[in-house]
């Protein structure tokens, strides 16, 4: 389908020649039928169009009268027009195109012998857009003589399922305009290819081929000129061979290909987790977007976090695992990314084991493999999986999928061991007419698995785990949690998940979702990360992850809970610690926080609130409020019941650059909200309102960043 030009066609100049033949005309579909060409199908109507027709936006940018527009009928109408055959007589074929984007469905194509040599698509793939012609063009110097035919196809239905073509000539000036299939190649000799982002553009499809062959495409929002930033393509995995970029479809006066920078940098990289909006103590990517995390275990002394990746834009698209590694929950090493979109579809949200005992045969050298298992999210929407030996190295399971579509959409596999009956048992969010269910499927091997149950409530990204009741080790208890991270607790026999609570709620602040428990955590803790949905405008990176939580479950009096707490390894981010004495705390007394100025902070307090009303601490203008009357946190004016335990309260306040995760009630309330601190304040304030409170421990900890700086 695809053709190549050459590395410099973009580059060279094709201005017009002193002795440049006369243009031919192809077709200008000025007539009222499509006479020569022979049409196919009800989608081009009885002949040429003359500019919209019924139900469609206003068309412009064709030439004269007519036009081709496979609107006819709507949009589920396809259809093919078939030129005559002729002799390729100049060096270009321009024509005006506009319609649906659709490389398969969609296209003009030029064809010799029978074969498409050259094929061009319209612009929109979304709602809205434009029914605007744009000028195109084809070097075809290297098909110089020969016979030729032109074919329009529409096989396309539903939103955009239309194409409009005008005015196709033979010429040997490059028409401006538009170039289709542009290219540059590049030795692999560094670690990236710097791509030149700007954010809103056009999004360009941007095919990596190694040695002529497809690898990988991307939808890119490449800067034709002025970039807001470079999205680093890593290519270290093709060392010596030759890459080539090839863009779809790109303005011949773009700037984007020969902007291209192969580098072993990141370009404009100087303030690498220094940016103003980098959280410094939460994971973020060094350029591009995060959503879930996924295949997050614990493989060879490392945890592992992967993560719903864009490397080439701010926003979501894309979908590749990105991933980090780390020692100790707090450090994190971001390595290049491991699963980029295949012909199955972009890599969505999934979970990851350590085979101990071999069971997939991937293990080599008597050593475990690290099996990945995610959502292949293409038209069908199936499960696969891919495993390594050594943390660094992926490879795709040869029999993917393992799991074919259930429903449409159908996604995120989480993959747990259940040891009493010696199985896998797979979680995968289906949605059954309308319904969210969880279903359950059971395996020996990792590769073949069977339907075992359904439970139903639950919406995306499953999370499964076993884990004592705290004060009474051998009672153990499953919890079940989606997306939202509401959760049940029950129990499961190795297919069916019974539940002995009703679903109760999760975190209780904005903006986290997707959270994800790693496997095989060494000391058996479940240990959680969420998706923490800061926007940072202005940044070459967007959105983040939380704090590492441990999870415990605990007895309450209205029943079993679960409760999450910072783990104890972020302590080591503490630079500076300040310890205030015990005191009674009234309206109108001396501010106990005033000599701390802090960018980055962890707040751990403990009270009696007495007969006042609030608590109230104010942290780089973030308020955090205890009402004692309601028994409820407040951050920023959202709200969560957070009791008194024993009359006390005890509040965990972190805060980073994108936002405060403050807990209360021993881990019972966790309040994420995130925001933007503003650098210039770093004051800190603790006052009560409407009478005295106990405050019996203060503890302020001034907070490093967590990166290494380059
Ligand atoms: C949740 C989610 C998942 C999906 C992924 C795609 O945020 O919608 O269900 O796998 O994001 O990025």
């Amino acid at each position: 389908m695809r053709h190549l030009l050459k590395t410099t066609a973009l580059l060279a100049t094709f201005g017009p020649r002193a002795f440049a033949a006369p243009e031919i005309v192809l077709a200008d579909f000025e007539k009222s039928t499509y006479e020569p060409w022979s049409v196919t199908g009800e989608a081009f109507g009885p002949g040429p169009a003359q500019g919209a027709l019924p139900g469609q936006m206003g068309v412009d940018g064709f030439h004269g009268k007519g036009l081709v527009n496979t609107f006819s009928n709507g949009d589920d109408t396809t259809g093919t027009l078939t030129s005559p055959e002729f002799r390729i007589e100049r060096k270009f074929i321009g024509f005006l195109l506009g319609g649906g984007k659709n490389e398969q469905a969609l296209a003009l194509q030029l064809l010799v012998d029978g074969k498409v040599v050259r094929s061009a698509t319209g612009t929109n793939n979304q709602p809205g857009g434009s029914e605007t012609l744009q000028q195109d063009s084809w070097d075809v110097s290297d098909l110089a003589g020969k016979k030729a035919v032109l074919k329009i196809v529409d096989d396309a239905k539903g939103g955009w399922g239309h194409l409009t073509v005008d005015h196709i000539v033979q010429t040997d000036t490059r028409p401006k305009g538009m170039v289709s299939g542009a290219e540059r190649s590049f030795a692999a000799t560094t670690r990236y290819l710097n791509i030149p982002i700007k954010n809103g553009a056009p999004k360009r499809v941007v095919t990596l081929l190694v040695d002529g062959k497809p690898v990988v495409r991307n939808d890119i929002e490449l800067a034709d000129g002025a970039a807001d930033w470079w999205a680093p393509m890593d290519v270290s995995e093709w060392k010596g061979k030759k890459l080539t970029l090839r863009v779809d479809k790109l303005h011949e006066d773009s700037k984007a290909l020969v902007a291209i920078d192969p580098a072993n940098e990141i370009k404009n990289s100087d303030n690498l987790y220094e940016e103003p909006l980098r959280g410094q103590f939460h994971f973020s990517p060094k350029r591009g977007w995060n959503n879930d995390p996924n295949g997050m275990v614990f493989y060879n002394g490392e945890y592992h976090l992967f993560f719903q990746h864009n490397p080439y834009g701010w926003g979501w698209g894309n979908m590749h695992w990105g991933h980090a590694v780390s020692k100790d929950l707090v450090h994190w090493e971001e390595l290049s990314p491991k699963l980029l979109p295949d012909d199955m579809g972009p890599m969505f949200s999934g979970g990851a084991v350590v085979d101990w005992k071999n069971t997939s045969g991937f293990g080599k050298d008597g050593k475990p493999p690290m099996v990945l298992f995610y959502t292949a999210s293409g038209n069908p929407t199936v499960q696969g999986m891919a495993y390594s030996n050594d943390g660094r190295h992926f490879t795709k399971y040869e029999g993917n999928p393992i799991l074919k579509e259930i429903t449409p959409g159908n996604r995120d596999p989480k993959v747990v061991w259940h040891e009493p009956t010696k199985q896998w048992v797979m979680l995968l969010w289906v949605e059954v007419d309308r319904a969210n269910t969880m279903q359950f499927f059971t395996s020996p091997n990792l590769k073949e698995w069977t339907f075992a149950s359904r439970t139903d409530g639950f919406f995306e990204c499953p999370e499964f785990f076993e884990a004592p009741m705290e004060g009474d080790e051998s009672n153990k208890k499953w919890v079940l949690m989606g997306a939202s991270s509401d959760y049940r607790i029950g129990s499961f026999d190795g297919k069916t998940f019974t539940p002995e609570t009703p679903m109760l709620p999760g975190q209780r602040g904005k903006d986290f979702y997707a959270a994800q428990a790693f496997t095989n955590e060494p000391d058996g803790r479940h240990i959680l990360i969420g998706w923490w949905r800061t926007e940072t405008r202005g940044m070459p990176f967007n959105q983040s992850m939380s704090i590492p939580l441990d999870l415990h479950l605990i007895k309450t009096a209205e029943g079993p809970r679960m409760t999450f707490t910072p783990v104890k390894e972020l302590e080591v981010l503490r630079a500076k610690s300040h310890r205030i004495q015990p005191l009674s705390l009234k309206p109108g007394d001396k501010n106990p926080l005033d000599e701390i100025r802090a960018e980055l902070v962890e707040v751990r307090a403990e009270f009696e609130p007495g007969d006042a009303d609030e608590v109230v601490f104010n942290i780089r203008d973030a308020m955090v409020i205890y009402d004692a009357k309601k028994q409820e946190l407040s951050v920023n004016g959202h709200r969560a019941p957070a009791p008194l335990i024993d009359g006390k309260q005890r509040l965990t306040i972190f805060c980073d650059r994108i936002g405060i995760e403050a807990f209360a009630s021993d881990g019972l309330c966790f309040l994420p909200l995130p925001f933007n601190t503003k650098g210039e304040n770093r004051r800190l304030y603790l006052e009560t309102r409407g009478g005295e409170a106990k405050i019996t421990s203060l503890e302020v900890h001034e907070l490093c960043s967590a990166w290494k700086k380059k």
